[in-house]
Order: C-alpha cells, then structure tokens, then sequence
C-alpha cells in the first residue's frame, strides 16, 4: 500500500485562496457525512462507470476533496493508477486516511485544477465531480486547458456538476435568483454549507453549467476537445447534475 500526499504549489500559490467542499474549512468532518445523505454515491458510481477506466490506466481526479470520486473508480476498476488534485490540504489528509485504511495505493497532490500534476499527454483519463462549481472562470478554463495538454490522444474527461435546478424546483416555479447569494469567486467564501439539503440550487450554479451542462460542453469544446456531449442527468435533492464526457483529439 502506497499512499502519499506531494504539494505541488508554487509560492504564489501558496497564498491562493479557494472554496472548501462543505462551503467552510470547519465543516470538512461534515462532508461525507452530507454527501452520503443527499445520496452523492450513486452519483460518483455512475460517473466512475462512465469514465470505462481500463486497467493499468491513469486517472486524475480534479477537485477530489475527501476522495469520493476517486475510490468509486477504484472500485470500479481496482488496476487503475489514481491521483487526486486538491488545494485543501485537510481534505486530502481525510482520502488518505479513507485509503490507507481501504489498503489502496493512492496519490494525492495539493494544488489547482488549473495546474494539473502530470506531464503533457502522460493521462489516460482526467475525472471530476462537483468540483468545477468551486472554481471561478478563468480557473474553470484554465483547467480544461490542462485536461486537454496532460492527457493523451484519445484520452479521456468525464465530469459531473450542476446544471440546473431539481426538476422539484422547477415545478415549484422557483429561479436560481430566488435564494440571492451570486456566484463565488476565487477567494471569497459561500456563507453556508455547500451541501445544505435545498430544493433549488444555489445561485452561482448558472455560471458554472450554463443549464443542462451546456456551460461544460462549451469549456471542453473551446479548450479543444472533439465530441464534448452531456451524456446523463441526476435529479438531486439539491439540484440537477450532468455528466459531461469529451475526448482528447
Ligand atoms: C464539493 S467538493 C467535491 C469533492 C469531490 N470531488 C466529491 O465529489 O465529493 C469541491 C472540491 O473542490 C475543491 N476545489 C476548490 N477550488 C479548487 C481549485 N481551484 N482547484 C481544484 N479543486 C478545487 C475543494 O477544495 C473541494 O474539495
């Protein structure tokens, strides 16, 4: 068993500041725990089987917080070699502890999804979920401009995040603008729990989908990638998630 975690930061980034998982560094004992309830496994089940990562492959899962993501891949394809990119050092140390005590190998890094550890075309497939929404614009471009550089041709991106309100929330007539809030820049906090149980989703959730996972297809297509496509829908109890999927040409 192998398990490490590498800080890959420049000093610059060091000072950089990013949004947590539960919304609040102090909520992070909280996540899981959040996460089960709203149903979120199932979630990363299916975007793990959409990934189709075959033995011996290399995965790097962006925004792997606590490393949910990544052990549904794990436990879809155990020969997979992964590495998790997060800037939360907390929440990393919470995966390799899930790791270890799991007896799995695993590599995480503490860095940005604009900067992916990995060199040009070394990736087999680039996973993430609910991650991008963290992540203000420019970084959401820059990381698709790294997915694009550190995988191969023919590589692959598979990616779940909101798109849109519950089908709930749209029956009952609510807008996004409804619960106020806006979007979430680099370096500015949310002001309550990411994964509160809600019936519409938060504001900033336009901006990172564009509705229906149209805002990620046009990330993927604009950094590159041939085919980019929504291939699945969850209805959540805190929203609508697309599973979005693009290959390196
Ligand atoms: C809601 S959590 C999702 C975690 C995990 N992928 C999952 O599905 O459970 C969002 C994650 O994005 C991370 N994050 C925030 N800004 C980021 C950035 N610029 N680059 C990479 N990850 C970032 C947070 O630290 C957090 O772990």
């Amino acid at each position: 068993m192998d398990v490490r975690i590498l800080d890959h930061r420049t000093p610059e980034e060091r000072d950089r500041s990013f949004l947590p998982g539960a919304g609040k560094t102090w909520l992070l004992p909280f996540y899981d725990l959040f996460s089960r309830a709203v149903g979120v496994r199932a979630l990363h089940e299916r975007a793990a089987g959409l990934a189709g990562v075959e033995p011996g492959q290399t995965v790097a899962d962006v925004g792997c917080g606590t490393g949910n993501l990544t052990f549904a891949v794990l436990a879809a394809q155990p020969a997979a070699k992964l590495t998790g990119l997060d800037p939360d050092p907390d929440a990393l140390r919470k995966a390799a502890r899930k790791a270890r005590r799991r007896g799995l190998d695993l590599t995480l890094v503490q860095g940005f999804a604009d900067r992916i550890p990995a060199d040009d075309g070394s990736l087999d497939h680039v996973v993430s979920s609910l991650a991008l929404h963290h992540i203000d614009e420019e970084g959401r471009s820059g990381f698709a401009r790294e997915a694009m550089r550190a995988l191969r041709p023919g590589g692959q991106v598979t990616i779940a995040d909101f798109s849109g309100p519950s089908s709930d929330a749209e029956d009952a007539g609510h807008s996004a603008h409804a619960h106020g809030g806006g979007g979430h820049g680099r370096g500015r906090g949310h002001g309550r729990p990411h994964l509160r149980l809600r019936r519409s989703r938060p504001a900033h959730v336009v901006d990172v989908a564009g509705g229906h996972g149209e805002g990620i297809v046009t990330l993927l297509t604009e950094a590159g990638f041939d085919d980019a496509r929504a291939v699945g829908e969850a209805d959540m109890r805190f929203g609508r998630i697309t599973f979005v999927r693009a290959t390196r040409p």
